[in-house]
């Protein structure tokens, strides 16, 4: 048994009955592509991690076997999550279970809703894995409103989770989704809670966080977590490679809750600078955001390829603009207007194409016009 006491970690139920940690010690970003059975070991047991999320694309998962294994934690004790990259569920987990050194996992993830066999196929092969008892649960990750919309109309187990960016500038992009997961009893992960003090820095939630910390006793990355904790309901995806700091996000996690006037408040600052700091999904604003404030991503040059296709993006949709006076423009392809005359209703303007994801691979994105329910006024479709 491992020498850190489990005892004090959060747990959160899931859909289907089974209990997880609410906070994950993470493999991806800082620790992708790097074998970390160290680290693993140090956040069980000197943090007292008890979940582990994993992925095919982070090409680490032999060394959390490795890690796990070497604790003395039986197999019961500890969370194992992990995430498809191909397009077979069935040998993704196969692979994926011998690299764990395990005969389950807790938790099987479509990684992204670009898998290629199409979500609905995958999800239905991913419901056959689920029969066999080689996962407890299954789940998906970066699902949007609309593939979340798209693939409950044929699911016939509903995911227990979406593992998804999550904090308070990219909320303005999830607030559909998150009512809907929250209806659906489909447990959020977010990922990249720490983004506004990590990748965002000087924006306009820094002296609000600045505040409520000093009200808190807690510190900016902990008002963070607890934001998200709160907001979602559901579970924090983290990593360091500091065991002082994994024990101050679990800490984070117990200590008492945010006033609902800290969390709006936290909320309001988001919405004023709407960003995404992972670039593999394309998301939709679901609200117009506020005039920036942040000089932060203004200081950014965007890369040769991201500037072509806003040009040829621009080029496309003049006609558009033309008509629509206000029309402006995401940062991946996505372009949204409110034109005056359609009585301040957003008209979103989606585009289908490839691009690159924080690990370089391609995605393609391809919009449904018709299922975004939450934005009313007319939308249009462009391929380039
Ligand atoms: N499903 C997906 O597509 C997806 C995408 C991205 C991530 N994820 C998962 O989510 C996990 C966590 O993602 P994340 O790394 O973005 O989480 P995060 O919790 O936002 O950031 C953690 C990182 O921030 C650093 N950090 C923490 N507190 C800090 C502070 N006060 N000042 C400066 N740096 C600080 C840590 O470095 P130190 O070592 O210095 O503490 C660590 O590298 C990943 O490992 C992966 O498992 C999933």
């Amino acid at each position: 048994m491992s020498s850190s006491s489990s005892s004090s970690l959060p747990f959160i139920t899931l859909n289907d009955g089974r209990s997880i940690p609410a906070i994950a010690y993470g493999l991806g970003t800082a620790n992708y592509g790097k074998p970390s059975s160290e680290l693993v070991e140090m956040a069980i047991n000197e943090a007292g991690y008890r979940h582990i999320d994993c992925a095919q694309m982070y090409e680490n998962s032999e060394s959390v076997g490795q890690a796990w294994t070497s604790t003395g934690l039986k197999r019961e004790e500890l969370v194992l999550t992990t995430k498809l990259s191909g397009s077979d569920p069935r040998a993704g987990l196969e692979a994926e279970l011998r690299l764990l050194r395990t005969n389950y996992v807790d938790l099987w993830l479509i990684h992204t809703p670009k898998v290629k066999i199409g979500y609905g196929k995958a999800w239905s092969l991913m419901e056959d894995v689920l029969k066999e008892g080689k996962t407890r649960s299954i789940g998906v990750s970066n699902y949007m409103i609309d593939e979340m919309t798209e693939m409950l109309e044929t699911a016939k187990v509903t995911p227990a989770a979406n593992q998804i960016e999550f904090h308070p500038y990219c909320y303005p992009y999830l607030e559909s989704l998150v009512r809907l997961c929250h209806e659906r009893g489909i447990t959020i992960e977010c990922y990249g809670p720490l983004s506004p003090i990590t990748k965002g820095k000087g924006g306009p939630l820094d002296p609000v966080l600045q505040k409520i910390a000093g009200q808190t006793g807690l510190n900016e990355g902990q008002v963070l977590l607890k934001w998200a904790k709160q907001v979602s309901r559901g579970v924090i995806v983290t990593t360091s490679t500091k065991a002082d700091r994994l024990k101050e996000h679990l800490a984070a996690l117990q200590a008492p809750e945010l006033t609902s006037e800290q969390v709006d408040e936290i909320t309001q600052a988001g919405r004023t600078s709407p960003q995404r700091f992972f670039k593999g999904v394309l998301l939709q604003p679901e609200q117009k955001p506020a005039e920036k404030k942040s000089p932060s991503t203004k200081s950014k040059g965007l890369p040769l390829g991201s500037t072509l296709m806003l040009v040829a993006l621009f080029l496309l949709l003049l006609p558009l603009a033309m008509a629509s006076p206000a029309m402006l423009f995401g940062r991946d392809g996505l372009g949204y207007a409110d034109p005056a005359d359609n009585g301040g209703k957003l008209l979103t303007v989606s585009v289908s194409g490839a691009v690159s994801d924080s690990h370089g691979a391609d995605h393609i994105r391809h919009f449904h016009p018709s299922r975004s329910p939450k934005i009313p006024g007319l939308r249009v479709s462009v391929n380039p």
